[in-house]
This record gives C-alpha cells, structure tokens and sequence, in this order.
C-alpha cells in the first residue's frame, strides 16, 4: 500500500479504541433489547399491572437507542465516516446532558417534594380506587407491598365515595378497607369491613394499620438514589 491508501485523518488509536469500545456497547445494546423483549412475553401482565411503565418497555426503549448510537460510533471509526461521527458525537451528548439531569434529579428531589407528589397521587389513587383498575391494582400492590394502609392513616379509606364513613352512606362498604389493608394473617376476604370504627388497637390485630407516607418516601428515595447513581455512572463512561 502507498501513503495515500493508508492515510488518516483520524489518529489510529483513537479510532481504534473508539471502534472497540463502542462494538462492545453496541453487543451490550443487543442484549439489553433480548432481556426487555424476553421480559416482555414471561411476566407481560403483572408487570405492566403494578408499575406506571413497564420495566421491559424502559429496557427495550434504552437499547434500541444505545444499538444505533453506537452503531453510528462503531462503524464510523471503523470506515471513518464524517457523518457518522458527528452524528455519534451529538447524540452521545444529547444523552450525557439527559442523563446528568436525570441524576441531578435523583439526588436533590427532597423529601418534602417527594412526599407532596407521592401524597396527591396516593389521594387521587384512593378516591379514584373503584373507577380504575390500574390505580386499583398499583394501590394494592403498594399495600401489600409495603405493609401499610392509607396515606396517613387507614381512616383515610373515607376519601372514596364507597368506604367513606359518614351516616348517611349507603354503600355496604361503609367504613371499610379495601382487602389489601389486612395482614397475611387473615384469610377472611371481608376482613377489613368495619375497620375504620376501631380504634388502632383493634384495627392492628386485622390490617397494617400504619399509613403508606413515611415508608413509601423512604422506598421511593432510596430508589431515586440508586437511579441518581447509575444515571452518573452511565454519565462518566461516555467521558
Ligand atoms: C365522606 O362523605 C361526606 C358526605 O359526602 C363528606 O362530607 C366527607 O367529607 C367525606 N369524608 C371524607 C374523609 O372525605
């Protein structure tokens, strides 16, 4: 070969390290989009029933971005293609910029934010509980799951036209709670009816009769964290 054929604009470790890098992201890519897709068909109704946007979506969604991003990397190093490169190079940092707010976020979203959005959407979850049977089953989900009942506390069922306590109420689950309120202890499905005329003592001994606030903040910003953290780490490695 002559000069000319082995001439480079590109210095050759560079490309070389950027060509090796990226195809090792863009086979990582590949496989994040086989896990979304997999999760996708093994566990695709509960999943989708319990959380807001389905982790497999997220998945699928991050590894078809980060397979042609890194396409663009790998096969302009490799052919040292302008346009690709540039290409690369913008959406690499349009996804660092992202990324740092999304950790930014994460990490200074306050516990009194997050208890107000947490708090007005728990609300809006109970009052709407029987319309709706997403927020029926996420608000069940994070019963269970936490082991609490209500907002503040389990009397706060009375927000929902059906389990609300006053007199004049009609509906047959008056004073009630909804079944996910009470301990794996009870097997009796209408366990919690009645439930908001006891006094804590009494309430105790069928349902968790602590409210979801101060254990649904906690879970929520330690996750938050963990995103904060990761979103910074992704946000170093493309430095
Ligand atoms: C229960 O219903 C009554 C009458 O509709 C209403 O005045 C009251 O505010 C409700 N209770 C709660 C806690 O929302």
């Amino acid at each position: 070969m002559n000069r000319a054929e082995t001439f480079s604009f590109v210095n050759p470790l560079i490309r070389y390290f950027l060509f090796i890098f990226s195809f090792l992201f863009w086979v990582f890519s590949m496989l994040i989009v086989a896990i979304g897709v997999y999760a996708k068909f093994q566990k695709a109704v509960t999943v989708r029933d319990t959380f807001l946007i389905d982790p497999a979506v997220i998945l699928i969604v991050v590894g078809v971005v980060m397979f042609f991003i890194t396409f663009c990397g790998c096969i302009g190093a490799l052919r040292e293609n302008i346009r690709l490169l540039k290409t690369f190079s913008f959406s690499l940092t349009l996804v660092f910029l992202i990324l740092l707010a999304i950790a930014v976020l994460g990490f200074f979203y306050s516990d009194q934010q997050t208890r107000g959005a947490l708090g007005k959407f728990v609300k809006k979850a109970i009052v709407h509980y029987r319309d709706d049977l997403d927020l029926q089953n996420l608000m069940d989900y994070i019963q269970k799951e936490i082991k609490c009942c209500g907002w503040n506390k389990y009397t706060d069922w009375s927000w929902n036209l059906y389990f609300n306590c006053t007199h004049e109420n009609p509906s047959f689950e008056r004073c009630a709670v909804p079944y996910s309120c009470c301990t794996p202890a009870v097997i009796n499905t209408m366990c919690g009816f009645g439930v908001q005329t006891q006094d804590y003592r009494e309430a105790n001994a069928l349902i968790y009769p602590v409210g979801c606030a101060d254990r649904a903040v906690t879970w929520i910003e330690s996750h938050l964290l963990l995103v904060g953290g990761l979103a910074l780490g992704l946000a170093l490695l493309q430095v």
